[in-house]
């Protein structure tokens, strides 16, 4: 069956075949047809062009209106299955204490965890099925979820089964990251819970094969490179490639040990030094600004704007969680990143699909437009031009969602 969208006012996202990521001066160039169609069969784009005399004629034609269309956002790192929130955190931030703080105080993620423990598989689906439907309105066509809030072997194994159900029933197209390292289970010491996830959790986790990735939260008072290191080469005995936390409260030397374990992305970033965008240059790995963490927490913005220019890539993600950031609104993402970061709406835009399409391992298939690629996308209404997406900041301007060439409402 053939779907035709018609009367579409600008084809965005395009990019050449064997394009999976962006970067430096490319970034700043966003490919796209003036008054445009798309085909889609099976699911896949199958054909575009301009839309004037030769369109093909569709068993189903969608008219666009004279909206744009994108293809959708792609959000490389998230914490979605979680139990409860967190908005109690929030005022005694506001209160004057800072993130650092109330995790020592025995807050933070381990609150989430002792919520986690109590709740069942079932209403975690739920409570985290309900996110995605909102992400999805939003934009989003592709999520990383990772796991981090169970901190004992039997709840980080729930959780992954959260996320593998999700990725069975959810139209989105989901990958998981195995992030037993987040902090230190309450009834462990440090050298007890690295043995626990050397030992136990990363090869029952690779046994179950219930994760693609494998993250670490290597930073002050949490995990020290060194221990990340031991960590990453547990998890690639298992063909788990490293996406990890680096740099969020001190330049913690997560990016060295991220880059020398090839991971596939290093992120948050916010204390980001110029000797470790160097160590950046020639890898393989994706730098990933989180600008929603640090407007959340009042902290410092990761350094895109130098990264871009030293000619590398950036993406960027949403950190959706109930402690840093309670949001997955990657439209919002994309507006603090040009406002905050000082990137140009088509190198925010870029970093928001096809680098975060790279960054979860899925830009053959997803984050353009291309022939073949997974029919994932939105469209606007008429709008007056890209500029318009970030700076219309909080305007609902995303009209209709495109999962898999079905319309998602
Ligand atoms: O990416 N920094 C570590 N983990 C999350 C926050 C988790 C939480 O506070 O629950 C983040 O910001
Ligand atoms: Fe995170």
């Amino acid at each position: 069956m053939l779907t035709v969208i018609k009367h579409i006012k600008m084809l965005a996202g395009i990019t050449r075949p064997g394009e999976y990521r962006l970067q430096g001066e490319r970034m700043s160039k966003i490919g796209h047809i003036d008054y445009a169609f798309l085909a889609i069969e099976d699911g896949k784009i199958w054909e575009f062009g301009m839309d004037i005399g030769a369109v093909p004629r569709g068993d189903v034609v969608i008219d666009a209106e004279w909206g744009w269309l994108f293809p959708s956002w792609c959000d490389p790192h998230t914490h979605i299955v979680y139990a409860g929130s967190r908005e109690g955190e929030f005022v005694d931030k506001i209160r004057g204490l800072s993130y650092e703080e109330i995790a020592k105080r025995g807050g933070g993620i381990l609150n989430s965890a002792d919520l986690l423990h109590t709740m069942s598989e079932d209403e975690l689906y739920e409570q985290a099925a309900a996110r995605v439907h909102e992400m999805i309105l939003k934009g989003t066509g592709c999520i990383e979820i990772k796991s981090g809030y169970g901190l004992n072997t039997e709840d980080e194994l729930k959780m992954l089964r959260v996320i593998q159900r999700m990725k069975e029933t959810l139209p989105v197209r989901i990958v998981s990251t195995f992030l037993g390292a987040h902090a230190v289970g309450r009834q462990y010491t440090q050298p007890e819970y690295v043995d626990l996830l050397l030992n136990e959790m990363i090869p029952e986790v690779g046994r179950q094969k219930l994760a693609d990735y494998i993250d670490v939260f290597c930073d002050k008072g949490f995990f020290t490179p060194e221990e990340t290191s031991r960590i990453l080469e547990a998890g690639a005995k298992w063909g788990m490639r490293p996406k990890i936390h680096a740099d969020e409260l001190a330049s913690s030397g997560g990016v060295e040990v991220g880059v020398r374990h090839n991971a596939l992305s290093v992120d948050h970033l916010e204390s980001m030094t110029d000797e470790e965008i160097e160590i950046l240059r020639g890898s393989d790995t994706m730098p990933t600004a989180l600008p929603g963490t640090s407007f959340f927490l009042n902290m410092p913005f990761a350094p895109a704007r130098k990264i871009i220019d030293a000619g590398l890539g950036v993406a960027l993600a949403s950190d959706y969680n109930p402690g840093s950031t309670p949001s997955g609104d990657m439209k919002f993402v994309v507006s603090l990143a040009c406002i905050k970061m000082g990137l140009l709406p088509e190198e925010a835009i870029n970093a928001a699909t096809i680098n975060a399409a790279y960054a979860m391992g899925l830009s053959k298939d997803y984050g353009s437009i291309d022939i073949g690629k997974v029919a994932n996308f939105f469209i606007t209404e008429p709008i007056p031009s890209w500029d318009y997406i970030p700076y219309a900041y909080t305007s609902p301007i995303i009209k209709r969602v495109f999962l898999n060439g079905k319309e998602y409402k």
